[in-house]
């Protein structure tokens, strides 16, 4: 279709990277809309990892064009790093990456400000990844202090407005009790090889996806985090600051979201998150810790352990809903090999009441007890399997009651993490059903 959307419906990490670089090649362009430096995309090609953070997984095929919209905030630390990685993995650059004039610039100080507010909160702490995210979108909202990329090329521009920003955000530091202090000159300087480093590839990034449209060119557009920690739809106030949610393309690309045809909500055959909040299928035993080890579940960004359960159907059919998915890709099925039992949680019970859907309040979700539907495992590899039908009958209920709950049909499994560790569901083989 011409216009698709890749976004996950659980706290992120759903492996998102491999869906948008299988689909990738059959597209034009692939954009990010949302986020920064937080989102850590690992794709394995012929068994080498790449990992990328802001710039779309998608630039591993030749020819596609890789955009960083105007949702996004750009550090550009992190950004001349991914850029040489990328590089070295033989990506011509100059043809394949495209950068906002309006995406917002994560500047040091935002690091800085977090580092002390996330300290400060002690017990209250969000977990953040500490990449300045939150701070830049403040500022973007603020709109008194951030820097757009654009305004690196306008430099009696950049001056006052840094020299503006410098001055307070020199003085909330110290009153924090930080020790950096952030001076003009310098960070002018820097600007201004960001701002070379990024020329080649900065451009008015609504108007080029348009005219991509009218020449009937195909946009896939890539989410990153989950839709449960959507700023406004997810689990509040632990979160991230951007709409990680299909609500975040329109605003985060100037494309409609009327325009997208194909919305295909990425879901782990179980569920994991990394930092605060509350998790109610969150799993404490030797299964969690098996789901951990089995399925690498280390943050791709910050390397640390991410908490791990059963598969929860409601926050997925909240997500589905709030997304308008209209097909699933169900990742890492292979993990739960060689348990005896599967739990998937079919609703939530709060204060004696049934709940079939996400509460708002977070106290209220971390009260919540999941009522469990429990099915039978499988103990064969499918690592090599690459239909449906040679999946044990087992995982093929599993993926079918996945299907009715969440409420859109599995069109994609992924078994293993390489490219062609991968089933597409065909429509005949929709007889997922057994
Ligand atoms: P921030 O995005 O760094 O502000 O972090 C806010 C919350 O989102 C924290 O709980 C992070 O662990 C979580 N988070 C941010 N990016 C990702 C991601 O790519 N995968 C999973 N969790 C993430």
């Amino acid at each position: 279709m011409a216009v698709t959307s890749v976004i996950g419906l659980q706290w992120g990490d759903e492996a998102k990277g491999k869906i948008v670089d299988l689909l990738a090649a059959d597209h034009d362009i692939v954009v990010r809309f949302q986020g920064g430096a937080n989102a850590g995309h690992t794709v394995t090609v012929d068994g080498t990892r790449y990992k990328m953070s802001l710039i779309p997984s998608g630039i591993l095929h030749p020819g596609v064009i890789a955009l960083i919209g105007n949702g996004v905030v750009v550090d550009p630390i992190a950004l001349a790093e991914e850029m040489e990685r990328v590089r070295q993995a033989g990506v011509d650059l100059t043809a394949q990456l495209r950068i906002s004039d309006r995406a917002h610039l994560i500047m040091p100080y935002h690091k800085a400000e977090e580092r002390v507010h996330e300290r400060a909160a002690g017990q209250a702490a969000i977990g953040t990844t500490l990449r300045g995210i939150g701070p830049c979108y403040q500022d973007k909202v603020g709109r008194r202090f951030s820097v757009r990329v654009g305004d690196l090329y306008r430099p009696r521009w950049l001056r006052e407005r840094l020299s503006n920003t410098l001055d307070y955000k020199n003085r909330v530091l110290a009153a924090l009790g930080a020790e950096e202090r952030f001076e003009l000159e310098p960070l002018l300087k820097q600007c201004q090889q960001w701002a070379e480093q990024m020329r080649p590839y900065v451009i008015d990034s609504v108007s080029f996806l348009h005219d991509a449209l009218e020449r009937g060119q195909r946009i896939l557009f890539e989410g990153a985090q989950g839709t449960l920690l959507d700023v406004d739809h997810g689990t509040y106030p632990y979160v991230t600051s951007s709409n990680s949610s299909m609500s975040g393309v329109a605003s985060g690309s100037g494309i409609p979201a009327n325009r997208v045809q194909d919305v295909i909500g990425v879901v782990k055959a179980y569920t994991t998150r990394v930092g605060s909040g509350p998790f109610p299928t969150e799993l404490h035993d030797e299964i969690g810790q098996q789901i951990r080890d089995r399925g690498n579940e280390y943050g791709t960004v910050t390397g640390r352990p991410r908490r791990c359960g059963w598969f929860d159907a409601v926050a997925a059919r909240y997500s589905a809903r709030i997304c308008g998915v209209n097909r699933l890709a169900v990742t890492l099925l292979d993990v739960l090999t060689g348990l005896d039992e599967l739990a998937i949680c079919v609703a939530y019970v709060w204060q004696g009441k049934l709940l079939k859907t996400v509460p708002a309040h977070p106290e209220v979700l971390a009260e919540c007890q999941p009522v469990y539907e429990l099915h039978p495992g499988w103990q064969d590899d499918i690592t090599t399997v690459r239909s449906v039908a040679e999946l044990p009958v087992a995982a093929r209920r599993y993926l079918k009651r996945i299907e009715e709950l969440v409420g859109a049909p599995v069109s994609i499994v992924s078994v293993g993490p390489d490219r062609d560790q991968t089933i597409r569901v065909t429509p005949h083989e929709q007889a997922l059903t057994v």
